[in-house]
C-alpha cells in the first residue's frame, strides 16, 4: 500500500485514518461535559490509555476491553472511524486525540470535558516511532535512524513537532480540567497513576479494582488481548513481523539507539525549543 498524508494546519496526517471530512467532523463535534480525552503526541502511550480509561470509568468491568477493538472502544477524535461509532459510545465517553490544543473543536473549550495529557521522553518517542514507521504500511518509510531524527526534529512526521505538541497543552485556562501524567510514571508505578486518574475522574476505585486494572493493563496482558494488539488489522496496514506494535514498552530504549553525536544534536534542538517554558518535565526531559 502507498503511504499518503494530508496537510492540516501545517501538520502531516496519514490519509489512511484521516480525511478532510473526518477533520471537519472533529471541528463540528459536540463535546459533552462528561467526556474524557486522553491526549498524546503519537507513541507516548495512547493505546495504553485506550485500555485504562474504560476500565477506570466502569469500575474495572472487562467487557469493553474484551469485546471492542481499541480504535472503536476509545476512538480518535480526528479519525474517520469516529463518525461510525459515536452513537455506540457509552456515557461517560472516552476519546483519544493527537490534536494540539489549538485544533480542539470550539465545543471542547466551552465544555467541562476533562483531559489526561500523557507525556513521554521524546527520545523514546522517536525510537518507538522509528519502528512504527517500519511496520505501518500507511506511513512513509523512515529511512535511516539519522534521517528519521532530522524529520522528527523538523516536525515532518505525523502531528508535527513533539515540542509544539507538549507546549500547546500547557494551558492555565484548563485549570483542574487537565491532569498531566507521564509514560515513565506509568511504567514505574501504574497503580499509583491509576489512583490519580480515579481521583481525577471522581471514581473512588477500591484497591481491589486498581489491582485488577493494573493486571489487565500490563504490557503482556495488552499484547495478548486480541481487541488491543492489532492482530485484527491486515498485514498490509501493520506488519508485525517487521516490528510488533507492543515492541518493548520500556523507559530508556533510546540509549540503545542514539550515538553521542545524535544525542548532542537532539538535546540541543529540544532544549532550545523548550527554553523559556515555565513547566518542568521531571523524568521525561
Ligand atoms: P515502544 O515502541 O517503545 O515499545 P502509542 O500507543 O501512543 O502508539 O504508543 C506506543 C508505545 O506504547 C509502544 O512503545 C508500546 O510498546 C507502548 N505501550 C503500549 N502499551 C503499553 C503497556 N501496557 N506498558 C508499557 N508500554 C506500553
Amino acid at each position: 500500500m502507498s503511504s499518503g498524508y494530508i496537510q492540516y494546519h501545517g501538520l502531516l496526517l496519514p490519509t489512511e485514518a484521516h480525511s478532510m471530512e473526518s477533520l471537519e467532523y472533529a471541528q463540528n463535534f459536540t463535546v459533552e461535559d462528561t467526556d474524557v480525552f486522553a491526549v498524546t503526541y503519537p507513541k507516548s502511550g495512547t493505546i495504553w490509555m485506550q485500555e485504562i480509561l474504560p476500565l477506570v470509568l466502569n469500575a474495572g468491568d472487562l467487557t469493553p476491553i474484551q469485546t471492542i477493538p481499541n480504535w472503536d472502544r476509545v476512538p480518535w477524535l480526528e479519525e474517520k472511524r469516529l463518525a461510525h461509532v459515536v452513537d455506540e459510545l457509552p456515557s461517560p465517553r472516552a476519546l483519544v486525540t493527537h490534536f494540539p490544543y489549538n485544533l480542539m473543536p470550539p465545543s471542547f473549550h466551552t465544555s467541562k470535558a476533562k483531559v489526561i495529557y500523557v507525556t513521554r521522553n521524546p527520545k523514546d518517542v522517536m525510537v518507538s516511532s522509528y519502528y512504527f514507521h517500519q511496520m505501518a504500511g500507511f506511513l512513509e518509510d523512515p529511512g535511516t535512524f539519522d534521517e528519521f531524527m532530522e524529520k522528527f526534529l523538523e516536525g515532518k512526521v505525523m502531528f508535527g513537532k513533539w515540542t509544539d505538541h507538549v507546549k500547546s497543552w500547557r494551558r492555565s485556562e484548563l485549570g483542574d480540567r487537565i491532569m498531566y501524567i507521564t509514560y515513565e510514571e506509568m511504567v514505574q508505578d501504574l497503580p499509583a497513576v491509576l489512583r490519580c486518574i480515579s481521583d481525577f475522574l471522581d471514581r473512588n476505585l477500591s484497591e481491589e479494582i486498581i489491582h485488577k486494572i493494573t493486571e489487565h493493563c500490563s504490557f503482556e496482558s495488552m499484547k495478548a488481548n486480541t481487541m488491543s494488539n492489532f492482530s485484527l488489522i491486515p498485514k498490509v496496514y501493520m506488519d508485525q513481523t517487521k516490528s510488533p506494535f507492543y515492541r518493548k514498552g520500556i523507559v530508556g530504549d533510546w540509549k540503545n539507539h542514539f550515538s553521542s553525536e545524535q544525542l548532542t544534536r537532539f538535546t540541543s534542538v529540544i532544549c532550545k525549543e523548550l527554553k523559556g517554558e515555565t513547566f518542568s518535565l521531571p523524568g521525561v526531559w
